[in-house]
């Protein structure tokens, strides 16, 4: 066979013959996570008006120990713990992050937006070495069907917030009655947003499809398998569709809370 030698020139950081706007997603990327980043850790650093009424912010969800009706197990009884009694969240946001960050489509786009590692297709990267995700700290990133198993699970855990989200204290009755609010279809909406994200994640798209040869012998497994499928080839537009909603329900929620909006009650 013949062969042709080609010698390869390593390009200097940001040198590159494309001619379109590469820099401009990944600045866009670097743009968004920033805000979501920083809007994230100030809500989890508020420890309070993350509830309204029947609504609880997907931030603090499940809230395991807190001082709202929300809270599972009630008050915090550590004092010499003191960082989850300042605020639920603590508890909780580490697993969504930990999924969000080890996902295979947000690596991309992170490593190129934060670490210009490239910082695109054909332009040139800042380091000489290539370490890859078989070594530390890199590797880590592989856990992320782990993270996929608790993500699967705070789907369910916000269904069923939405769920209470319909459901408004009646004080004619002292009970509850059901209504739709505008802040039931917010957290409605998230749950969705959210459930297409996780559903149509990479990992979970193996564990399906991954174990079975021939998948046109269980046919509900196929079934499941075009389902992920299908929500896989969207997964960058539900990435992003997710990380704003869920910010958005936070906020709705604690505008709600502090008095800035009213929810306004469909029915
Ligand atoms: Fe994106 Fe799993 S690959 S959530």
């Amino acid at each position: 066979m013949a062969e042709v030698h080609v010698s390869v020139q390593r390009l200097r950081f940001g040198q590159t013959q494309r001619k379109d706007a590469w820099w401009a997603m990944p600045l866009l990327t670097l743009v968004v996570f920033t805000s979501f980043i920083v809007y994230t850790t100030w809500a989890l650093l508020q420890g309070e008006h993350y509830w309204h009424g029947n609504y609880l912010s997907p931030f603090y969800s499940p809230e395991l120990f807190g001082d709202s009706p929300h809270a599972v197990f009630g008050p915090w009884r550590w004092p010499w713990l003191p960082f989850v009694r300042y605020s639920p969240a603590m508890l909780i946001l580490i697993f969504p992050l930990a999924f969000r960050m080890t996902c295979y489509y947000y690596r991309g786009a992170y490593y190129k937006a934060f670490w210009a590692d490239p910082p695109s297709c054909a332009v040139g990267e800042p380091r000489t070495t290539y370490r890859g995700e078989a070594k530390l700290p890199l590797i880590i990133q592989n856990a992320h069907r782990f993270a996929l198993y608790f993500a699967l699970v705070f789907v369910v855990l916000l269904s069923i917030d939405a769920w209470h989200g319909l459901w408004f204290a009646d004080p004619a009755t002292g009970g509850k009655t059901f209504g739709i609010g505008i802040g039931s279809l917010v957290m409605i909406l998230n749950v969705v947003f959210i459930g297409g994200y996780t559903l149509g994640c990479h990992s979970l798209r193996h564990l399906v499809g991954g174990v079975l040869d021939r998948l046109s012998r269980a046919p509900v497994r196929k079934k499941a398998y075009d389902c992920v499928s299908c929500l896989n080839r969207h997964h960058p537009k539900w990435a992003w569709f997710s990380l704003f909603w869920v910010g958005i329900t936070d906020a709705y929620i604690r505008l709600c809370s502090t008095g800035v909006i009213t929810d306004w009650r469909i029915l």
